[in-house]
Parts: structure tokens; sequence; C-alpha cells
């Protein structure tokens, strides 16, 4: 069939009720939650792009298995189908299962970092940064230089900037335990790195003898990405690339709530025996014991199916399709946005958007409120609330102001998604009344989540 038309590649058998609210009542929500959408009760918003990470639609075939989830304490069936699943895309030798991805940063930072260290990456996700940071070391973010200005055109704007990360080998190498790489980049807006980028990031890490991690949440997009953009691969499968991809490095931590397509779980996952062991202890003191990592063997089920489901073909071209149509519609009102779209969410410029509201007055937090209270959509603010706190207790304006408008997978239909063009292209028609805010009350690590704001007068 030639038709043009990407479709969903599913039917929907299980629906779930969305509730409409008026505007005094959102704006009251708001007000309530202290002007900060995390702290909303989610049966207030309408329609949910706070987040991808355990948000996403399982399919039949996962819920099926949840009923063949071997809860046996140790040595789980299940266990087994999980890690033969994970071992045939990765290659790892071991495969740490944990409660969601960022179990598995703590535990690998806690076991291999020490206080003064440096970990490079091309930009660390929050909680990266964070379970990097509670170590006394230091998260750098080494993106390349387009990677950092949201309307230059690049097709791998997550590629790692490899000169810079081969100075910080050559000058301060001694004290970097562990490269890292996360496909897609978060931070930067959902986009991809190459293979070939890798493959260069791999030549230095073998070059001043470091391992390489990736950080591979999203690693079946990043694939497709691949696919269609890298010169030569066009006619390979995703999840070839993505076998690739993985051989590159020396092991991984992975959020099973992204491209597991599960709603809870992770893994840590990597080649030496050493590093592996000592993270397996520190897993059963946290976690569990090591064939269950803090999941229910029917995670691990639901995990294993959803690894196989998330690289077939048809379902990332409608997956990275329904985010670039978002894109486009936005592009098209003009509205300022990452460019090009990224893979799991659209991220709306706030800071081009609102050039009155000054980066400490969070234009991202502005723009997020305003989406809110007109229609009911939550996205989230990526900015200066979430990485402009210094660890030395001083603020300073984050990279780039954005709100994330992040698309749960296989959730939410092509209506819905027209919706949203329309409300965020209204709340950008009315972009002159919005104002900023001040922290009222919020904790030094981790901020955003429950921070405090009020309105700026
Ligand atoms: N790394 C990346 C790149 C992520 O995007 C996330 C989570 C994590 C690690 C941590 O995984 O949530 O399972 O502990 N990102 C979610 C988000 C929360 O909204 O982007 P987790």
């Amino acid at each position: 069939m030639n038709f043009r038309t990407i479709i969903e590649p599913f039917r929907i058998k299980s629906v779930e009720a969305v509730k409409f609210t008026r505007r005094e009542e959102r704006e009251a929500r708001l007000r309530e939650a202290g002007y900060n959408v995390f702290r909303l009760h989610a049966e207030d918003v309408l329609i949910d792009l706070l987040t991808d990470s355990g948000t996403g639609a399982m399919s039949a075939a996962q819920w099926g298995a949840l009923m063949q989830g071997d809860e046996s304490y140790a040595g789980s069936r299940s266990f087994y189908r999980f890690q033969d699943v994970v071992r045939d895309l990765t290659g790892f030798r071991h495969i740490i299962p944990t409660h969601q991805g960022r179990a598995a940063e703590r535990i690998l930072f806690h076991t291999i970092l020490h206080a003064g260290q440096v970990v490079p990456n091309n930009n660390h996700f929050d909680t990266t940064r964070a379970n990097i940071e509670v170590e006394d070391a230091e998260a750098l973010d080494l993106v390349i230089p387009e990677g950092r200005v949201p309307s230059a055109i690049h097709p791998f704007k997550g590629n790692v900037d490899l000169e810079a990360l081969e100075r910080l080998l050559a000058e301060r190498g001694d004290r970097v335990p562990l490269v890292m790489v996360t496909v897609t980049n978060n931070s930067g807006g959902g986009q991809p790195v190459s293979l070939e980028n890798v493959r260069g990031v791999r030549a230095l890490c073998d070059r001043f003898r470091k391992p390489l991690f990736l950080d591979a949440c999203r690693f079946a997009e990043n694939a497709y990405f691949v696919k269609v953009r890298e010169p030569g691969q066009g006619h390979r499968a995703p999840k070839a690339i993505a076998q690739e991809m993985f051989g590159l490095a020396d092991g991984c931590t992975m959020s099973a709530k992204k491209d597991g397509l599960a709603n809870i779980g992770g893994f840590l996952a990597m080649n030496d025996d050493t590093w592996a062991e000592a993270c397996r202890n520190l897993l059963i003191l946290t976690e569990g014991f090591p064939t269950y990592g803090g999941l229910a063997g029917y995670d691990l089920e639901a995990i294993a199916r959803g690894l196989e489901e998330v690289v077939e073909e048809p379902y990332l071209r409608y997956r990275i399709r329904s985010t670039a149509y978002l894109g486009e519609k936005l592009l098209a009102a003009g509205v300022p946005i990452i460019q090009p779209p990224g893979g799991h969410a659209i991220y709306l410029d706030a800071r081009a958007l609102l050039p009155h509201v000054p980066p400490l007055q969070y234009p991202g937090i502005a723009l997020a409120n305003a989406l809110y209270v007109e229609a009911g959509v939550r996205g989230v603010e990526i900015g200066t609330v979430m990485f402009g706190l210094q660890p030395d207790g001083t603020e300073v304006p984050g990279a780039m102001d954005l709100v994330r408008l992040a698309i749960p997978r296989r959730v939410y239909t092509q209506s819905h998604v027209d919706y949203v063009a329309e409300a965020v292209i209204a709340v950008a028609g009315m972009r002159e009344q919005l104002r900023g805010y001040r922290i009222v009350q919020a904790p030094r690590v981790l901020r955003h989540f429950t921070a405090h704001f009020e309105p700026l007068p």
C-alpha cells in the first residue's frame, strides 16, 4: 500500500475518560498548587504532557504478559526472560534490574564515583546530574555548539563535542571515571546522537582507557533517527542500529518507563565484573535481590515485551512522525521551538517567546502555567528552575528556558494533538500579558519538583 498518511499502528480496546474543567477552576487549582504544575492533581489536567515517562499505554500483549509474571523472590522465570531480551538487545554481560532509571544511576555513581571526579555527557538529565553532584562530583555537559541554540538545524543535535571531550580527557582525564552519552539527548531537546559520533566517543575512550556508558532511555527513538538521517543507515532495522550502538559502549543505565514501553522499571547493565559485583551488593541493600531489583515479576514481563515492541518500525515511524506533526503545526504559526522536533517531545522556547520575562523570573514557568490555565494542558519547565541553582547555592540562568511538551507513547490521538497545537498558538498570541514568577520556597536539590512560586505583579 502506497498511501502517504502515517497512521497509529494500533487500534484502541480500552479507554480512559479525561475530565474537562473551567478556566476559573484551573486558576484555583494552580494557585493551590503553589503555581507549580508538578503539584496539581493529574485529574485536573485535560491533556498531560508533563512527561513521557511511565505514562505510555501498554499493549494487549504486555497486559497478557503480566499474568505470566513469576513472583519468586530469587531466580524468577520472569527475570530470565527479561535478561534474555535485554542481553539480546545490548550484548552486556551483567543485567541488573532496578525500579527505574535513577535507581540505576544512583547505584552506578555511588559505587564508582569519588568526590572531585568529573562525568562528561552530551547533556546530563536532571536526575543524572543530581546523582553525580550528590557524590560531590561534577556533571559536565559537552553537547556540540548547535545543541545549545534552539533554532539551529542539525540532524544530530545531541552529538557530543568530540574536541571538547578530547580536551577534557587530555587535561583532566585522571579525574574522569567514565564517559556518558544520552540517547536521545533529553535535556537538549530529545535530539538524536549519530552512530558516527558514538564511534568517535568510543575511539577517545579507547585512547584514554575510559569506559563508555549510554543513558539509553530513548535508544529506539535514537535508532530510528539514525536510520532516516544518517547516510548509509536507511536499509537497516532499528534494532540492528540499536544493537550496534550498545555494542560501542561498556554499559548503560536505562529507564524502562520510556523505550521499555512500561509503566515502571529500569536497569543497569555492564561488562565489567568488578563494578557489577559492587553494584549488585548495593542493589540488594536498597532495591532488592538481583533477580527482581525492586520490581514485581510481572513488571519484568511487561518490560521484556515492551523492549521487543519498541523497535518495530511501524511503531517508530508513527512515534517520530506524530511528534514532528505537532512541531510543524507550531512552526507554521511562528511559535519558537527547538528545531528540528525531537523524538519524544516538542520543546517551546519560552525565552524567545517571552523576551520581556528575564530568565531569573522563569519564563518557562510563566508559559507552562498559562498553558494549563488557558487549556488544561500540562507541560514542564526545562530551564532556569530545573538547572539554574548551582551546588554553591547561587542562581544563574539555565542554558535555555524551555517548556517541554512530552508525548506519552500510544496514548493521545491526532485530534488531541490538534487541540494542543491550537492551545499553544492561542497562548503564544497573548504572550505580552504573561508575567514572571518568583520562588517562595524550594529545596536545595531537584527544586523544580516541589518549589512554590508566586506571580510577579
Ligand atoms: N535519563 C534520562 C535521559 C531521562 O529522561 C530520565 C527520566 C532518567 C534518566 C531517569 O529515569 O525517571 O526512570 O528514574 N526522565 C523523565 C522525563 C522523568 O520526564 O524526562 P527515571
